[in-house]
């Protein structure tokens, strides 16, 4: 993997990069030549890297979601429709549900029919869950916006038995009493449910597993728990999703060598075809970095932390290569994202917190680390989709407003399934304090239309950068693309100025053979380039 991440930060280029960002003033640019080779075409970028991940937690589902068919704010039987179509726009390929640690509580039962007990949300807040967003309202959820369900099922607090009947109720075309009562509550067709989770941080709130016992459960789950409509668009097979570490020390690696070796001498009565990674960006525990209001310390901050997630992906990749040299088993970052300390004012346990213009340089940044990894990561879901964690909507009643992680979901459409080139460029350096990252990050890809996509992130909050762009093997005619960035690292979208961190179009220069555009400082960009 690291063959195609070339990106060359000799010596000589990073000490005068250092003396610049300390005394260039900010108007500043420097020029970064990027060249892109299309005659080597690496792994494909799995649309489902774009995943999103909703669970019953603070706003994320009520309000955020679910309104309920007799709510004024204009719904379709109780979906909100200004969330259905953003989300649309975004192409989310799939949707993990119900959790999250709620998941690992949930019994699917409650969820369905005409009677629909109220229960409590332990884990969040000990709110009532009031059970009238169950099984059939998430399928209707998954089918308006365009997308395919990923569903987590209880291995801490379930049983086999009641997993297998979830997935027979909902799979099932055959007259059994389950298809039967699915009809009754009003979907006589099977439902296609391709990927599914064995669990959630079974280490911890799904369980507190040790790494042979989760291994033991999952075993059993992964038999019993049956998909008779096996549904997923590429290969027609359900995804087994097991439960992997949830960060890079020793008793992380343990855990995954536990569960591969376990795959690795596996019997024909079972199997898996995904384990799981879960990181966020997260520095204090509890979180304390502030979502809104903070200065460029605490930006860099943020971001040296997010790249962090590059070396974690390398080590668990390490050791699953290890028994799983052919890469059958994905790597599934299916929690993801930045944990700031919650808005004040917001209920315990909601993990409400606003979304900047520093969140939509983080996002890319791991977007970027994820296509990197294709090979091996092959599906991730941010945390979380709406009202919760770095979200892509925020909602407060009748109001909805997109985020500027939103918008970067949004110009990143075209990666989606497109085939990963690799780009060489000299990053160059940004310092603050005694931090320095990279400043320029950039990936580039080919769809299945022949277009090449390039994506660039300025990290710099100071200084514009100048992008030559040539690409090998290909002349250049047109341009053109749009780029996101905002008047300062942490401007955000509220309902009342929604548009402060909103994309530009853009018009890229071509000239013989080269493509020129200026990046602007804290900015994401994306363009197209056409032979
Ligand atoms: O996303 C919030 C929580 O973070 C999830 O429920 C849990 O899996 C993780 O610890």
């Amino acid at each position: 993997m690291l063959a195609l991440r070339v990106v060359f930060v000799t010596v000589a280029s990073v000490a005068p990069a250092i003396a610049a960002a300390q005394t260039a003033p900010a108007t500043a640019t420097d020029t970064v030549a990027v060249s892109i080779d299309v005659s080597k075409p690496g792994a494909k970028i799995d649309r489902n890297i774009f995943g999103q991940f909703a669970e019953h937690l603070g706003t994320g589902i009520y309000e955020g979601v679910w309104v309920g068919p007799d709510s004024p704010i204009p719904n379709t039987r109780g979906i909100r429709n200004d969330v259905v179509a953003a989300l649309k726009a975004i192409k989310v390929p799939n949707v993990r549900w119900p959790g999250g640690c709620f998941a690992d509580e949930y019994h699917w039962r409650k969820g369905i029919g005409k009677s629909r007990p109220a229960t409590l949300n332990p884990n969040w807040g000990g709110v009532i869950e009031p059970n009238t967003f169950g099984t059939h309202e998430f399928m209707d959820f998954v089918d308006q916006i365009g997308s395919e369900a990923y569903l987590s099922v209880n291995i801490g607090s379930g049983t086999p038995q009641e997993a297998a009947e979830w997935l027979e109720y909902l799979t099932t075309d055959q007259p059994t009493a389950l298809a039967k009562e699915r009809a009754a509550n009003g979907h006589s067709a099977p439902y296609k449910i391709p990927y599914l989770g064995l669990g959630n941080e079974s280490w911890d709130c799904g369980g507190n597993m040790t790494a042979e016992y989760y291994t033991r459960q999952m075993t059993i789950y992964s038999r019993f728990v049956r998909n008779f409509n096996p549904a997923q668009r590429d290969t027609g097979k359900m995804l087994r999703i097991a439960v992997g570490p949830g960060g890079g020390e020793s008793r992380w690696t343990d855990w995954t060598e536990t569960v591969m070796k376990a795959w690795q001498g596996h019997q024909w009565s079972w199997d898996m075809e995904g384990l799981s990674l879960h990181n966020y960006t997260v520095i204090k525990w509890p979180p304390a970095y502030a979502s809104v209001g903070f200065g460029e310390k605490e930006y860099a901050e943020i971001l040296q932390k997010t790249l962090e997630m590059d070396g974690l992906i390398a080590k668990h990749s390490a050791i699953m290569d290890k028994y799983d040299p052919q890469k059958k088993i994905a790597l599934v970052v299916d929690e993801w994202g930045a944990w700031y300390a919650k808005l004040p004012g917001s209920p315990e346990g909601f993990l409400a917190q606003q979304n900047s213009q520093r969140d939509a340089v983080l996002a890319a940044l791991n977007l970027h680390i994820f296509a990197r990894h294709a090979d091996r990561v092959r599906m991730a879901n941010i945390a979380q989709m709406i009202n919760v964690l770095q979200a892509m909507i925020l909602t407060n009643k009748e109001k909805m407003v997109l985020t500027p992680t939103y918008h970067v979901f949004k110009m990143y459409v075209p990666f989606q399934d497109a085939t990963f080139v690799p780009v060489t460029f000299d990053a160059g350096t940004y310092t603050q304090g005694a931090i320095t990252l990279p400043r320029v990050d950039a990936i580039a890809a080919k769809d299945a239309a022949g277009k090449v996509w390039m994506a660039v992130t300025n990290v710099d909050p100071n200084r514009p950068a100048t992008i030559t762009a040539s690409v090998a093997g290909l002349t250049p005619r047109s341009a053109a693309g749009q780029t996101l960035t905002a008047p300062r690292v942490d401007s955000v979208n509220t309902f009342e100025a929604p548009t402060t961190v909103a994309p530009k179009l853009i018009a890229p220069r071509v000239q013989g053979g080269t493509v020129t555009l200026t990046v602007e400082p804290r900015s994401v960009t994306v363009i197209s380039v056409q032979p």
